[in-house]
């Protein structure tokens, strides 16, 4: 169990220099899954060494994997193919992560062996039927604690079918499960999305030699094909670069850039809602890195104002919400999110846990069941509570840094799940911020 800690955030900045945020958290998921079902040797460069992702890797380790690491942020992964996993009589511990329990449910629906996936306090309240639903229709057995949350109990030895799904709620870890399960079924497997969603599984799958058919809300593979280890680069991870992205635009006389980071459509819609808003960012040395859109990203310190968000943004910055909500709170006028509903099931109910907090901080935030409307004033200091949740921790951090007075935050352990060393980093650029 993670022991509770608290930081001290208060004025500081401008904020400058360049910086390197942590690889991508999705990327590195998924890296260590297809390279453990993979035939060869799979090394994987930029990996996130967060505690997401390192419970992925134990995970996939009591499988029989050998997954070494030579040197920092590198893996190296022995595949086993896909046929290869071994069961394990000890529970699955996915810790805080949502990527890691679902799309491994689709990776061991289709196994010989039992599996038991369990997770963290947080985890263990989130919804899985998303998930088991639709690979019980492909034929697997898996049991879920009362009210569809973890453990997830699966029962190997069914065999799957492929099945066409057309995913009722815009979610990649969904379509990446149903995706994983297909590669062992008979026949093919197609999901279908409401909005598209990040596309890392369908690029990855090509990248390992996989056949598959994908565009933007489709995907569609064939089962019983191999996987062959390749390299994967991961691009600095587009939702840590986002706290800094806010920071520097609500900090007076900031002027950052941010390194290499990943830029995929499927993940920027927060460049686009700060623009709406009046943000000065700027993307330069655009490129190609392992099949993958990056740029930097430079930001300098606008006035913003307050916008309605438009709805078909919200799949494309799920996970930007909590800095965006910041950067509504300095924003003069008015800021409205809809159709938001998803952000009530992330590792808080991040309507709830950041409305609080910005109310604490003296500003106005009415919560809608999908959405918020907060109105920008003048933050003071006080006290917020992050609920464990690693990007409501960062957000405060960089809420902080325009408050009046110094702000407690409270119980940002977590904040090592995606964002080791955010600390140093953001204090680096200019943060005030400090263990409390
Ligand atoms: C992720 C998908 C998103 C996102 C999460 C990572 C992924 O979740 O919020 O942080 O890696 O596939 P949903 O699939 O629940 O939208």
């Amino acid at each position: 169990m993670t022991t509770r800690q608290d930081w001290i955030a208060a004025l500081g900045g401008p904020l400058h220099g360049s910086l390197v945020v942590p690889g991508d958290k999705s990327v590195s998921h998924r890296a260590l899954m297809l390279g453990a079902l993979a035939d060869g040797v799979t090394e994987v460069h930029g990996f996130l060494e967060g505690e997401d992702t390192c419970a992925t890797a134990r995970v996939l380790g009591q499988l029989g994997v050998r997954i070494e690491s030579p040197a920092p942020q590198v893996r190296r992964i022995h595949g086993v193919g896909l046929d290869g996993l071994r069961g394990s009589d000890a529970e699955l511990d996915c810790g805080n992560a949502g990527t890691g329990m679902r799309l491994l449910a689709g990776l061991l629906a289709g196994q010989a062996f039992d599996s038991v996936l369990v997770g963290d306090a947080s985890l263990s309240q989130r919804p899985m039927r998303r998930v088991t639903e639709p690979l019980a229709a492909m034929g697997a057995r898996i049991d879920t604690g009362p009210g569809g949350v973890p453990p997830l109990r699966i029962h190997g030895g069914q065999s799957l079918s492929g099945i066409a799904y057309d995913l009722p709620v815009a979610s990649a870890q969904v379509k990446s499960a149903v995706l994983l399960a297909g590669l062992g079924a008979r026949g093919t497997t197609t999901v279908r999305e409401p909005h598209p969603t990040r596309d890392y599984t369908e690029r990855m799958l090509a990248a390992f030699g996989y056949p598959i058919d994908f565009k933007p809300g489709f995907a569609s593979v064939p089962g019983g094909h191999r996987l062959v280890a390749t390299r994967v680069e991961v691009p600095a991870d587009f939702s840590s670069a986002a706290f800094f992205v806010v920071a520097a635009s609500i900090i007076p006389g900031s002027d950052l850039v941010l390194r290499s980071v990943g830029v995929s459509p499927r993940r920027t819609g927060l460049l686009q809602a700060l623009r709406l808003m009046g943000a000065d960012i700027e993307e330069t040395d655009s490129r190609e890195q392992g099949g993958e859109p990056v740029a930097d990203l430079r930001v300098r310190h606008a006035p913003l104002t307050g916008i309605e968000v438009p709805e078909a943004l919200v799949p494309d910055m799920i996970d930007e919400f909590p800095a965006l909500f910041v950067a509504a709170a300095c924003a003069s006028g008015r800021t409205v999110v809809r159709g938001a509903a998803e952000l009530r099931v992330k590792e808080s109910d991040r309507i709830g846990t950041m409305a609080a907090g910005l109310r604490a901080l003296g500003i106005r935030a009415d919560e809608r069941a999908d959405g918020v409307v907060i109105q920008g004033g003048r933050l003071r200091g006080g006290e917020v509570d992050a609920h464990g949740d690693h990007r409501v921790a960062m957000s405060f951090a960089v809420a902080a840094q325009r408050a009046e007075g110094e702000v407690r935050i409270r119980d940002v352990a977590n904040v090592a799940t995606s964002f080791p060393g955010f600390v140093s980093l953001a204090t680096q650029a200019g943060f005030g911020l400090r263990a409390g």
